[in-house]
């Protein structure tokens, strides 16, 4: 297996032929799910003691179970939060697995590291986040929420009057299921002010008003939205912000979405407020064009993160010597033995420079402004609310919520296009809506005009 021979060479070559293929194939196969009982039933047993060799395991892959899987790249794939990373990025995604760099420690990872590091430098540049702020490349949103959710938790429970209470964290309804799923996992009671619009200081002045005595002494942390992912939409961060300083809250900003808007200029002064935030949550993997999987964690204070994640053990004690020393990256998040997943965001931002991320991301939000305007001009189709960030929430006149799933199952089963529906809450009840979330700069005008003619 681990042998350099004829037959690894050719594999090798294979799959080079292959990732050349799709990375220059602009709208690649969008492919739908079938049952595990169908996948089985085309390709048969896999594992096998003596294996079936890398050809037909290949062939198998390319054949039958891709064609399982939605490109996420595709430019007609506007469902959730797609993904459009770059070539140069994928590129190096392959250049990192064939390099097997260790991502935890300096020692054994410092090229790679250092590498990530630059990338960072520039994100945290984009915040507007005080010198010494800095932060690591994590797996995604989820495990960067829940990062800093334990760095904050672990922060308030310095106070000897903490050890033992059970914390509590205030978010928006319109706040993203992982931070309600990571409360779950550091065991902390989450309540919620009720909006999918922004949350706004007053607002989650009255929650905090609202609380006992003992619920006030167990808040720890407000966790805002930087842009929703159902609907785009900002919260009042510079409110929050300064609502957190006067009460001695952490203010953590979840942009894990929303976040890559800062790459361009006249996008920054949506996120006023941001720069007040103890740890910001962005996604490369998102809308900064890195392949999954790629989420980051920025904290104003990183020492406090370092406290609260670095991991001890006889084996792990050479990292503190003098020729070992240096950035650990396992000690600001949850994770020990890492991949070095900020590298493809380094190297394309190496390749392409930072203007280019500001043109693509400015890009996303114009397509949210071109459909706005094709569906105001249609009588067929109506804006639930004006297009935020790259989302864009709508309804189809008439439609049942039968209708809308109707509509994204018949365009995904003709490979056509993967837009799905969601629900917004407008006067007080849930509606059933269409919803465009735009990353890939690929995507066109006209792309848009043949999704909204599909609803006819
Ligand atoms: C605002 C927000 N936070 C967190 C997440 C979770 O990120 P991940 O799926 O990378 O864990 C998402 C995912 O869409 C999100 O939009």
């Amino acid at each position: 297996m681990h042998k350099v021979d004829f037959e690894m060479v050719e594999m090798t070559l294979d799959v080079m032929k292959y990732a050349i293929g799709r990375l220059t194939h602009p709208a690649p196969e969008l492919g739908k799910p079938k049952k595990e009982e169908e996948l089985k039933a085309l390709v048969g047993e896999t594992i096998t003691p003596l294996g079936i060799g890398g050809e037909k395991a290949f062939n198998l892959f390319k054949d039958e179970l891709l064609k399982a899987t939605v490109p996420i790249d595709h430019p007609r794939h506007l469902a959730f939060v797609p993904a459009s990373p770059t070539k140069a990025a994928v590129m190096f995604d392959l250049v990192t697995s064939a390099s097997s760099i260790h991502g935890a420690y300096w020692m054994e990872g410092a090229g790679g590291i250092f590498c990530e590091n630059e990338a960072m430098k520039w994100l945290v540049s984009l915040t507007g986040l005080p010198s010494g702020a800095f932060g690591v490349f994590t797996s995604g949103g989820t495990a960067a929420n829940l990062s800093a959710m334990v760095t904050a938790r672990e922060y308030w429970r310095k106070n000897p009057d903490n050890r033992n209470k059970k914390g509590i964290i205030i978010t928006s309804s319109g706040a993203h299921s992982s931070v309600k799923a990571m409360a779950k996992v550091i065991d902390c009671d989450v309540l919620l002010v009720e909006t999918e619009e922004e949350m706004t200081a007053k607002a989650l002045q009255e929650k905090i008003a609202s609380l006992d005595p003992l619920e006030r002494q167990r808040l720890f942390a407000i966790v805002a939205t930087g842009g929703t992912t159902n609907a785009g939409i900002i919260d009042d961060l510079w409110g929050i912000g300064k609502l957190c300083e006067e009460e001695h809250l952490w203010f953590h900003v979840d942009a894990a979405y929303g976040g890559g808007a800062l790459a361009s200029e006249k996008a920054r002064p949506l996120f006023k407020g941001l720069e007040k935030a103890d740890s910001i949550t962005i996604d490369p993997h998102k809308w900064l064009f890195s392949p999954y999987d790629c989420g980051a964690i920025l904290y104003k204070q990183p020492e406090l993160a370092k406290e609260a994640h670095s991991q001890e053990g006889s084996y792990l004690e050479i990292f503190n010597d003098e020729g070992a020393r240096g950035f650990n990256p396992s000690d600001y998040q949850i994770q020990l033995t890492r991949r070095v997943r900020g590298l493809p965001l380094w190297f394309s931002l190496a390749v392409h420079g930072t203007d280019k991320y500001a043109w693509a991301v400015e890009r996303g939000m114009e397509l949210a402004q071109i459909a706005g305007e094709l569906i105001t001009k249609n009588p067929l189709v109506e804006l639930v609310r004006d297009p935020s960030l790259s989302c864009v929430l709508f309804r189809r006149v008439g439609w049942t919520a039968q209708d809308y799933r109707g509509w994204t199952y018949k365009n995904h089963r003709e490979g056509f296009a993967l837009v799905t529906p969601t629900k917004y809450k407008i006067a007080g009840k849930f509606e059933t809506v269409a919803r465009f979330c735009f990353i890939n700069p690929a995507t066109t005008q006209e792309d848009i005009a043949m999704i909204l003619e599909s609803m006819e």
